[in-house]
């Protein structure tokens, strides 16, 4: 873990003209923030488990700590898929309605602004339970691959937003006149473009609608009118719920604090 730096200054954004990583290479990156993560997981936690492919090899990470030096955790997790891995590889497990209080949560994001650790969550699709398990955390960790910094949020991705299926056309048409071009998410199996696919349908039963912004200047505002919009359950901002992001990219580990 030597290679880790706690930092106060933003990250700069990776240079557009590199292309952005490989494959192979945002793996490792990917790697590199789930270990640091874990290695700093305290004896006896309750601990949120995320979901997506960083919160994947955390899990995996998370397994060997127990396995080889004996951590004692209870994880929850925020989808079934994450489930379905920690219970395979023997992590013990909780319901997030079983607990009093999660001591920390581990996930990964989309997209983070930095000095305030605002994200996006939610393209892999687990929102909903993500921003519940992270609601019930004490302390909340951010794992992440440079290429997820960005200047403000909604860049370069959608913002995620989990609807009630019931009447959703008219919640879109809703979200849409908030400035959005809205974009009902299809299932992993769909051919793209076909207009009869059906739709992703989320752990609890909901859809997704991808909502395209473009950068968002006042997220905690758009926050606010994207919950207050009937129809939707859940959105995918998470606004002030970081405590800290591990951020790893071309220099190794970067740790980044949310200013108090
Ligand atoms: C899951 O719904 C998401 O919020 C993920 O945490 C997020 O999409 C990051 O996923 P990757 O680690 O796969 O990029």
């Amino acid at each position: 873990m030597d290679n880790q730096q706690r930092q106060s200054l933003p990250p700069l954004p990776l240079a557009a003209s590199q292309g952005g990583p490989d494959d192979a290479t945002q793996t490792a990156w990917k790697l590199a923030a789930a270990q640091a993560a874990v290695a700093a997981i305290p004896d006896g936690a309750v601990l949120g488990l995320g979901s997506g492919t960083t919160a994947m090899l955390m899990v995996r990470e998370l397994a060997a700590r127990i396995q080889q030096q004996g951590l004692r955790v209870t994880g929850v997790p925020t989808s079934e898929q994450t489930r379905a891995t920690a219970a395979a590889l023997g992590i013990p497990l909780a319901d997030l309605n079983d607990v009093p209080a999660v001591t920390m949560s581990i996930d990964g994001a989309d997209e983070v602004t930095f000095p305030r650790l605002d994200l996006i969550k939610g393209l892999g699709g687990a929102l909903l339970r993500e921003k519940l398990v992270a609601s019930a955390s004490r302390y909340r960790v951010i794992i992440a691959d440079a290429t997820k910094a960005v200047p403000a949020l909604a860049s370069a991705r959608p913002i995620p937003v989990e609807v009630i299926p019931f009447g959703w056309r008219h919640t879109a048409g809703r979200l849409g006149a908030l400035g959005a071009r809205v974009v009902l998410r299809t299932a992993s199996d769909a051919t793209p473009g076909d207009p009869n696919a059906a739709p992703y349908v989320t752990d609890t039963g909901n859809y997704i609608l991808d909502c395209s912004f473009g950068p968002i200047p006042q997220p905690d505002m758009l926050a606010g009118y994207l919950k207050a919009t009937v129809g939707v359950v859940e959105h995918g901002l998470f606004i002030g719920m970081t405590d800290r992001v591990y951020l790893a990219g071309p220099d190794g580990v970067r740790i980044y604090d949310r200013p108090r």
